[in-house]
């Protein structure tokens, strides 16, 4: 069996961080989204995967590479535009050729074990299996309505969900699908919808499972999912601390990587500092993940993502449920006349207190 993992697209809602980076990049828990996926599905014991790449993927091969660091052969498929993900299905039949095949969403977080999934699928001799995930709000998703727990229509991202099962960005199919996705048509958003092809699938009788998913799982869409996904990803950070500390107080599960130094400070897990950061007379608190060569001084930060190279000095008031991107600089600048100065992106989101 293949996989396919879908990271091509733009990324909109997560500006500005998507303006320069692919958004399956982004870190939560100290690693690109895409990495799980990747991890995912060589533990469910596929080693060949095509990875689609839209106008990012330079960046995305770059990171990623031909696969050999995760042991899994990578092939890269290019999407000129984000045309859809039945469409991004469809420029992959040659990759896929003949056999059964996973799709993966590149910017999808899913705990449970791919692998029973895919024995299911095997076994049970249908078409393609979906899985879904009850949600607050459905009508950001796909969603699937059941009957006597078989599955009858599926809608994108309804004004007027039909339940509160969303469709999990995982899929198994089969080569029926490549059908389906030639004879849809393209949706309100112009795209080609994984979401009707499927059901292309069942209206021509053809055998769709749909199976409930019991673990998290989480769609990085939105500025506020990427924090909720670091937290999910530090629950169960296993503590190591091979960085340097020196007079401070290491609270709970913490993973301070090599190159790493903890100066005067207090940190409380589950917290990652990755390595060549350095935090001066500062308080880390839980669910925070500090990425490479950052600096951090005289500044309390908890439940935040720090991106690689970023400065933060003598900020007043705790720093909380915030994302910092990449080389970003915050301080205290104390010359007169006293100002706030900013250099900030298209679409950043500053919010001050007094
Ligand atoms: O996350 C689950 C949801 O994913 C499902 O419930 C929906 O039914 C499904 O349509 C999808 O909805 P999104 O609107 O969240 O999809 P998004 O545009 O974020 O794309 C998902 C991934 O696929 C993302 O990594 C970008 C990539 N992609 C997207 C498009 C539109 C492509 O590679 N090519 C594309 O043309």
């Amino acid at each position: 069996m293949k996989a396919l993992i879908l990271s091509g697209g733009r990324g909109t809602r997560l500006r500005p961080l998507t303006h320069t980076s692919a958004k399956q990049l982004i870190p939560v828990g100290g690693k690109p989204i895409l990495f799980y996926g990747i991890e995912a599905i060589k533990k469910a014991g596929i080693d060949e995967i095509g990875i689609v790449i839209g106008e990012t993927g330079e960046e995305i091969k770059n990171t990623v590479g031909d696969g050999s660091k995760f042991g899994v052969k990578i092939t890269y498929i290019f999407q000129p535009e984000p045309l859809g993900l039945a469409h991004a299905v469809k420029i992959s039949r040659d990759f896929l050729g003949e056999e059964k095949f996973i799709v993966f969403l590149g910017d999808n977080l899913i705990k449970d074990d791919l692998k029973k999934f895919r024995e299911y699928f095997e076994k049970n001799n249908t078409n393609s299996l979906v899985l879904l995930s009850k949600v607050p709000n459905p009508q950001d998703f796909g969603v699937a309505e059941l009957k006597d727990g078989k599955l009858i229509k599926l809608v994108e991202k309804p004004k007027k969900p039909p339940s509160d099962l969303a469709l999990v960005g995982v899929y198994f199919f089969d080569k029926n699908i490549f059908k389906a996705c030639e004879e849809i048509k393209p949706s309100w958003r112009n795209e080609l919808e994984i979401t009707d092809a499927i059901q292309w699938l069942i209206d021509h009788k053809l055998k769709v499972d749909a199976l409930l998913i019991k673990g998290w799982w989480k769609d990085t869409g939105k500025p506020e999912d990427l924090i909720e996904a670091n937290r999910f990803v530090l629950e169960d950070l296993e503590p190591d601390i091979k960085g340097e500390i020196i007079d401070s107080r290491i609270i709970g599960r913490v993973k301070v990587e090599k190159g790493t130094k903890i100066i005067e400070s207090t940190v409380r897990g589950p917290v990652i500092i990755k390595n060549g950061t350095k935090v001066i007379k500062s308080y880390i608190g839980p669910f925070t993940s500090i990425q490479e060569d950052c600096y951090i001084e005289n500044t309390e930060i908890e439940d935040s993502i720090i991106m690689d190279k970023s400065e933060i000095r003598d900020v007043k008031g705790r720093i909380e449920m915030s994302i910092v991107g990449r080389e970003v600089k915050i301080f205290q600048d104390h010359s007169r006349p006293r100002i706030h100065r900013f250099i900030l992106g298209d679409h950043s989101d500053v919010r001050l207190v007094e």
